[in-house]
């Protein structure tokens, strides 16, 4: 089962937070049921577990003074890699013990307005995402949105596209388009995609006012699946030669918490006044047609292994295809996990990000 506290999760990356939300005040985020402090510290953000090693207070309740992260409890300090820097109870020039440093991710990654964090090494890069840095694109992005829908169920959904007529009945869908069109998956290392054409309510297209267009279009789709709950998708228009892509990064926050961003380009608006914020408007009117349906289900997780005999067919080949890919993803962690591994991909420093292991230590 893949749920939102699965270990093998530690091995990719996730986004935690909304760039300018991280700020020199340090706030509490979560991911995979961990607690993590984000802080930016000298305009980098930084993340570390949100667990002081002295008492395990929060440092999320801390303060920045100067460049160091000040715990609330006893003022302890820490620099931006983490290390103590200061043990005030003690004085100055006393021996500050070597465990007493905070546990920091594999690697923190600021990309797209987003924060991401990857705990431990992860298996897929992030995505590059070209076309947010392409002035031919108006690149906005969508509200962030809660829900206890898993992230495993998103990005299955994502995946999806036999339920457009049926579910996105008042955005894109296509009420008589209930074929699908069986695009061949191209697996490529710990990613698979797929490339097929579907018809589309293209409400977006400036000419289809003007009947010069029509509103039903056809259009090409390109979505890609990884070893992570990121995922693109290039939408591409015949009629407008228009492209609009996405980036849809979910993330497993909690047991019964996902956060869902989305990051959402056009280069086929004419930079007409507020016409990417409708196209992200609508984004989210998407996503809540999904919501409709996937807060229903009573089980957040997604079955891998398939022991509940969900029956899939060839229209879910690219969500059988990645989840495929998980259960991959699942395996190479525990083995990267079994004692005959040699394991490099632990944190920088400190206790596994998956232990919260609460030791006493007397300083001297
Ligand atoms: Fe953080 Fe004591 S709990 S300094
Ligand atoms: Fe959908």
């Amino acid at each position: 089962m893949l749920t939102n506290t699965t270990p093998a999760l530690r091995r990719a990356w996730h986004c935690v937070a909304e760039s300018d939300s991280v700020t020199d005040t340090p706030a509490r985020v979560w991911l995979l049921d961990v607690p993590w402090v984000v802080v930016r510290i000298g305009g980098i953000a930084r993340a570390f577990v949100d667990r002081c090693p002295h008492r395990s207070a929060p440092l999320s309740i801390g303060t920045l003074v100067g460049d160091e992260l000040q715990c609330a409890y006893h003022g302890w300090r820490y620099d931006d890699t983490g290390t103590c820097t200061a043990i005030p109870a003690l004085g100055d020039g006393a021996h500050i013990p070597s465990r007493a440093c905070l546990t920091t991710p594999f690697a923190v990654e600021e990309r797209f307005g987003l924060v991401f964090i990857a705990p431990l090494k992860p298996l897929s890069p992030l995505p590059r995402a070209d076309f947010l840095g392409d002035d031919t694109f108006e690149v906005a992005r969508c509200t962030t949105t809660r829900t206890h829908v898993g992230a495993a169920q998103l990005i299955d959904n994502f995946m999806d596209a036999a339920h457009f007529p049926y579910v996105h009945t008042a955005t894109f869908g296509v009420a008589d388009a209930t074929t699908v069109e069986s695009g061949e998956v191209v697996a490529d290392g710990w990613q698979v995609s797929s490339t097929f054409s579907a018809p589309y309510r293209n409400h977006d297209d400036p000419l289809v006012d003007g009947g010069a267009h029509p509103l039903v279009q056809p259009h090409t789709v390109r979505k890609v699946g990884r070893a992570d709950f990121i995922t693109e998708l290039e939408l591409s228009f015949e009629l407008t030669g228009g492209s609009f892509r996405i980036l849809y990064a979910v993330t497993p926050e909690r047991a019964d918490t996902t956060c869902v961003y989305k990051v959402i380009a056009r280069n086929d608006l004419r930079h007409a006044p507020g016409r990417i914020e409708k196209v992200a408007a609508d984004e989210d009117a998407i996503l809540a047609e999904d919501l409709l349906v996937l807060e229903r289900y009573d089980d957040a997780s997604v079955d891998l292994s398939n022991r509940s005999g969900e029956i899939s067919t060839r229209a879910d080949r690219l969500s059988v295809a990645w989840r495929h890919l998980m259960m991959r993803a699942l395996e190479a962690d525990a083995e990267s996990r079994a004692p005959s591994s040699t394991n490099t991909d632990r944190p920088n420093v400190g206790d596994s990000v998956s232990t919260s292991v609460r030791r006493t230590e007397t300083v001297a």
